[in-house]
């Protein structure tokens, strides 16, 4: 009805965006598109991201990386949750986020932003925190789509890397990678989680534009998963052209018409190269889902920050960043006890400030604690704290010789734009002399603990020599907080990770080819193929420094009494320390292979569940598998199959580190 009210010129309106930085009041928004005044079509505004909202001050969350390492959906919900209230209350409509593009190399410049390298742990994060947002009555726009997996290296932000930029590169992807990997997050986003809005990314797609790809947009998204939301593009640079993005369902381009603006899709429309009905569609697609969302019935949303529950959401955050904080190692240091240390060297520039991520994920928190803040107010008055920023090595080294237990303090910046030239802490050329630090401090204290705020893994070599290693992500505005209350075991570390940490860069499943990674020219071939993350060490049979799903309890747990009947998985754990402790039992299947020559990853991650045990107290997981479990994707029949055989079951602590295994059996599919 409303359609067939309006003039053409009104509905090529609404295929883009209009005002890239514009705000009905206050800070600017990340995007607008005015409606229809007329016909009482209502604007819309639009705003990042995954870590907050990017307009005026908002509350700093946990990097999506250690979210993920919560392997929480109920955290992943209260975070999309009270994201999108947050939002809400900046007077947006549509949330960018989340991002579920897998970390297929921790160079990424993104790293930071997904939800680690695992797709079934993205798919189940990225589906809560998608209703979570969508609870709000926002509606959440899922990213990148699809394989926008790396920036490009050599490029100074905010301008893209050059080599592989993600402007411009051709991912080149086997179908089964694509649907096992990079797809399967986005089906669930919007098959479970019924996501309003899909944001086509600004690389090719073996060859063609994601954002003007049939094969994506109308087969897939629309044909295969019944999307019926609408899709916008990347911003400024994902859209290359007009007619085909018409025509394979891109919707809408934000943030400013280029390709759709109005003169050009006239011109179209009168060469007859695009209909009035396809125009129609497009249109139908973004009124329809504010139908859906209740943007026509509703007064716009106010820009109210004082509506905020800025205590909740930052006793949210902190809780994230306690749950998702991992102990990658430690003999015996911590839990520190602040009633027998009388001095504690803090070390580190980084200390002082919450490191986060740069570009359309940067938030500005509404307020901080510091690491230094944190301890110093832990640990109370009877420690004496002192800080060194780090500069000079030899002053920090005799600093921490005096101390009882020596902190360091490292900074790892990532950042959207542009991926990272080294695995290390300290690239060459950059100036860093991190790595040197932490050899330094470590040399003349054995009390030596290093805590990383690494968006993504890096390379640890002086890990053995340290008493204990704490990867704190990108932590959030609370994150000072956490990370002293886990170093004196006021919390129990519950971080497991989310993305192995290689031992050397030559691990990488992208090592060796630029082919693979950056790319040539502009063609990155994805190599590895399902064979991403923890996958390809299995399979290489490499030894990480630190694999996938690991991380360290103050307490001990034990496994036992597997038990498998039909697609339920039973295990009982028990507390053996003397601590209350949480953990996350992982449950990996290995899928038989369904024809030679077809690789199947020796181990994939198909279930999980928290378990937090007094000390000495037991309890069973239970974990039923869906069908999902099991399949494979045939790219003979172009089907999700399950192939006839024994599936090896394996329940543990990391994928590494399986205690309990046992087998089951599938039948052929009917
Ligand atoms: C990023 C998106 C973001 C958009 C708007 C782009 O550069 O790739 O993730 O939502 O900017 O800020």
């Amino acid at each position: 009805m409303l359609l067939a009210e309006m003039t053409l010129d009104e509905k090529i309106s609404l295929l883009a965006g209009d005002d890239p930085f514009g705000s009905v009041t206050g800070e600017p928004a990340v995007g607008t598109s005015d409606g229809v005044p007329r016909v009482g079509i209502p604007r819309m505004l639009y705003s990042d991201g995954p870590v907050g909202p990017r307009k005026g001050q908002a509350t700093q969350h946990p990097a999506p990386a250690l979210l993920a390492s919560t392997f929480n959906e109920d955290l992943a919900y209260r975070s999309g949750r009270a994201i999108g209230n947050e939002v809400r209350l900046k007077g947006a409509d549509v949330v960018h986020g989340p991002t579920i593009d897998i970390l297929r190399t921790p160079l990424a410049g993104r790293s930071f932003e997904s939800y680690g390298e695992d797709p079934w742990l993205t798919t189940r994060l990225g589906v809560a925190w998608i209703k979570g947002a969508q609870s709000e009555g926002v509606i959440a726009n899922v990213k990148h789509f699809v394989a926008n997996n790396q920036e490009g290296q050599f490029g100074i932000p905010p301008l893209t890397g050059l080599i592989g930029s993600r402007f411009i590169v051709n991912a080149v992807i086997d179908d089964r990678t694509l649907r096992e990997v990079h797809l399967a997050p986005f089906e669930a986003a919007v098959i479970e989680a019924d996501a309003g809005s899909v944001m086509c990314a600004y690389n090719r797609v073996n060859s063609r534009p994601a954002c003007s790809s049939p094969e994506l947009l109308t087969d897939i998204l629309r044909g295969e998963w019944g999307f019926d939301g609408y899709v916008l593009t990347d911003y400024f640079f994902a859209q290359k052209d007009t007619v085909q993005a018409l025509n394979a369902g891109m919707d809408l381009e934000m943030p400013v018409p280029l390709f759709y603006a109005p003169l050009t899709i006239r011109l179209n429309v009168l060469a007859g190269r695009v209909s009035e009905a396809l125009i129609d569609e497009r249109v139908g697609n973004v009124l329809r889902t504010m139908f859906r969302f209740g943007i026509f019935d509703r007064a716009a949303f106010e820009e109210r920050d004082d509506l905020i529950d800025q205590p909740g959401h930052a006793a949210l955050v902190q809780e994230v960043a306690e749950a998702g904080i991992v102990l990658l190692r430690n003999n015996g240091v911590l839990p520190l006890d602040a009633a027998t240390l009388s001095r504690i060297a803090v070390i580190g520039e980084s200390a002082d400030r919450i490191v986060s991520g740069g570009g359309s994920s940067s938030v500005q928190p509404f307020s901080v604690t510091t690491p230094l803040q944190g301890i110093t107010a832990r640990a109370g008055s009877g420690v004496q704290i002192d800080h060194h920023d780090g500069g000079n090595l030899a002053d920090a080294a005799a600093l921490a010789r005096n101390a009882d237990v020596a902190l360091v303090f490292v900074a790892v910046e990532s950042t959207e734009g542009v991926d990272r030239p080294c695995l290390a802490i300290s690239c060459p050329l950059s100036g860093d002399n991190q790595d040197a630090l932490i050899a330094a401090v470590a040399d003349a204290n054995p009390n030596t603990v290093v805590i990383m705020q690494a968006g993504t893994p890096v390379l640890t070599p002086w890990r053995h020599d340290l008493a204990a290693l704490l990867q704190a992500w990108f932590p959030g505005q609370e994150g000072g907080t956490a990370i002293a209350r886990i170093l004196f075991g006021d919390v129990d570390p519950g971080g497991r990770l989310s993305a192995t940490f290689p031992d050397s860069a030559d691990q990488l499943p992208t090592a060796g080819s630029v082919i693979a990674y950056p790319g040539l020219i502009i063609r990155a071939e994805y190599r590895e193929g399902v064979l991403v993350g923890y996958r390809w060490y299995d399979h290489n049979q490499l030894e990480p420094a630190y694999p996938f799903g690991h991380g360290l309890s103050y307490t001990t747990f034990e496994y036992s009494n597997l038990r498998i009947e039909g697609d339920t998985v039973r295990a009982t754990l028990r507390n053996t320390g003397s601590r209350p402790g949480r953990t996350v039992a992982q449950l990996y299947l290995g899928l038989p292979s369904p024809a030679a020559g077809i690789v199947q990853p020796p181990w994939q991650l198909r279930g999980y569940q928290r378990v937090t045990l007094a000390p000495g107290t037991s309890a069973d997981v239970v974990i039923t598998l869906p069908p999902r479990a099991f399949e494979y994707w045939d790219f003979g029949s172009n089907a999700w199959r399950t192939a006839p055989g024994t599936y090896r079951v394996a329940v543990g602590e990391s994928s590494r580190d399986l205690r309990l295994t046992g087998e089951l059996q599938r039948g052929a599919n009917p």
